[in-house]
């Protein structure tokens, strides 16, 4: 009697919540709403944040019709290697969202992916320095800006469409490590808008995500022996430590774990070494911050399976702070975490104790400079930079695989035009320097203010 009332009122529950349609959520921890799926749909588990309502048989057929027009750096994007990219045909070895995770042949991994290995020359970084080169005409300037060229900086796919140029590039680098930035999170830097994406969850975000990383993993496969590293989604999970407030960023948290984890788990699948965003000293190495940061990133490890291929964290990306600071900027105080290195010897030992031994990269691209902002929090295109330590796997610290490069120094953080949609007050702030072009866009007076405070010199 009673499993039959029991029955009764599911039924009868389930006849009152609505069904989901394509796309929609539909499952995973958190999760309230509907289980249900509209007629012809199947809910398809995704992680353990996310199931998703999905025709039975979709495919990726979709993709890459998309044009470029969505972004506004794409249309200078082509590289000198573009002859090379395979456009479409990459769509074609593609598989069903979910497969490409069982692929046959998976790769080892092997520690420190920096050890022993040259690191390829981003060559569209460098035609960008070239081009700064030529507008100047003092020949001493001249010869530092092209020492930057040659300096290897990360090579950011911040749109589907530049996925097409994976396989050029994957071919110039040869048995050298090419450095690439995953950056096409939907609904990307939610609690700012300088550097808002192409992709969100209302209009089939989560799916064109799994298309984006998809079309990279396939690329790196068909390639040969090729060693590449990843930086993943930078300031997303980091604003999940410390942005819930921002409805824009809460609305979309389990979202956001579930493409993540989808990227790691993927991406895995065709060796890439990766090193999820870890935000900074001044963002997650507070003390409220780091220990939420640690749970989440290991709760992010755990769920994309725990692969050795996912090893560790990037810290600094895009921003100002240094390794090692020679004393405390001012604007540091009341966090003992005064620099990168404080940040990561803190968090590491707390990730191991979650069960992830995870080691880190830093970017100190920009952090030749200090003390040179008036608050910490502020990031867009601080004036007084310079360009900071090279590249280098002599890091002087167990947990630190490599200082890198990974902004490309002189692309702009965001515009300080107060009418443009992607405003964002902080590039219009006391620290940032104006007038600024928008985001990802060529910044020559910025540029020329890196190369002149570089320390070291350039
Ligand atoms: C949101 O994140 C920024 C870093 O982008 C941080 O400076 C700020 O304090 C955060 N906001 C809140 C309310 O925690
Ligand atoms: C600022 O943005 C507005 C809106 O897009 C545009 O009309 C205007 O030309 C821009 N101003 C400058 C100086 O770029
Ligand atoms: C971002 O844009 C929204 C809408 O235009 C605006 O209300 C908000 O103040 C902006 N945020 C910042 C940090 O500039």
């Amino acid at each position: 009697m009673k499993a039959a009332f029991a029955a009764a009122l599911l039924a009868a529950l389930a006849t009152q919540v609505s069904a989901v349609a394509e796309w929609g959520q539909c499952g995973g921890l958190n999760y309230a709403g509907s289980n249900t799926c509209d007629a012809g749909l199947s809910c398809v588990y995704s992680n353990d944040w996310y199931s998703q309502c999905l025709k039975s048989t979709s495919s990726a057929a979709t993709s890459s019709t998309k044009t470029s027009s969505t972004s506004s750096t794409s249309s200078t994007r082509a590289s000198s290697t573009s002859s090379t990219r395979v456009s479409s045909s990459t769509s074609s070895t593609k598989t069903t969202s979910g497969s490409a995770q069982a692929s046959s042949a998976v790769p080892t991994a092997s520690g420190n992916p920096y050890t022993g290995k040259s690191v390829w020359n981003s060559e569209y970084y460098a035609s960008e320095v070239y081009a700064a080169a030529a507008l100047v005409t003092d020949t001493a300037l001249k010869a530092k800006i092209s020492k930057v060229a040659s300096i290897p900086t990360f090579t950011w796919f911040d749109t589907m469409a530049k996925v097409a140029d994976l396989p050029g590039y994957l071919q110039a680098a040869g048995s050298s490590i090419l450095q690439i930035v995953v950056y096409d999170l939907p609904n990307r830097d939610c609690h700012a808008n300088a550097s808002n994406g192409e992709l969100t969850y209302a209009n089939n975000g989560a799916a064109l995500y799994q298309q984006y990383i998809d079309g990279i993993t396939a690329a790196i496969k068909a390639s040969s022996g090729s060693t590449v590293v990843a930086v993943i989604e930078p300031d997303s999970l980091a604003n999940l430590v410390t942005n819930l407030s921002d409805s824009r960023c809460s609305s979309v948290q389990d979202q956001y774990k579930a493409s993540v984890v989808y990227a790691l788990k993927t991406l895995a699948t065709a060796g890439v070494y990766m090193y999820i965003d870890a935000g900074h000293a001044g963002w997650l190495g507070w003390p409220a911050n780091i220990s939420p940061a640690a749970t989440l990133f290991a709760q992010i490890y755990t769920s994309a399976g725990s692969s050795p291929f996912i090893r560790g964290l990037a810290t600094n990306v895009a921003n100002y702070n240094a390794l090692t600071a020679a004393s405390p900027d001012p604007i540091t105080s009341g966090n003992s975490n005064y620099d990168e290195t404080h940040y990561i010897n803190a968090l590491a030992p707390m990730l191991a104790s979650s069960g992830w031994n995870a080691q880190f990269i830093v970017d100190l691209g920009r952090s030749g400079k200090q003390n040179i902002r008036t608050a910490w929090g502020n990031w867009c295109n601080i004036k007084g930079a310079g360009f900071g330590l090279h590249p280098t796997t002599n890091t002087g610290n167990s947990y630190i695989d490599a200082i890198v490069w990974v902004k490309p120094g002189g692309e702009c953080d965001g515009t300080s035009n107060t009418s443009a949609v992607r405003y964002d007050s902080m590039c219009g702030g006391v620290d940032a320097k104006v007038p600024a072009p928008e985001a990802g866009q060529w910044f020559q007076d910025y540029f020329l203010d890196l190369v002149n405070n570089a320390d070291p010199a350039l």
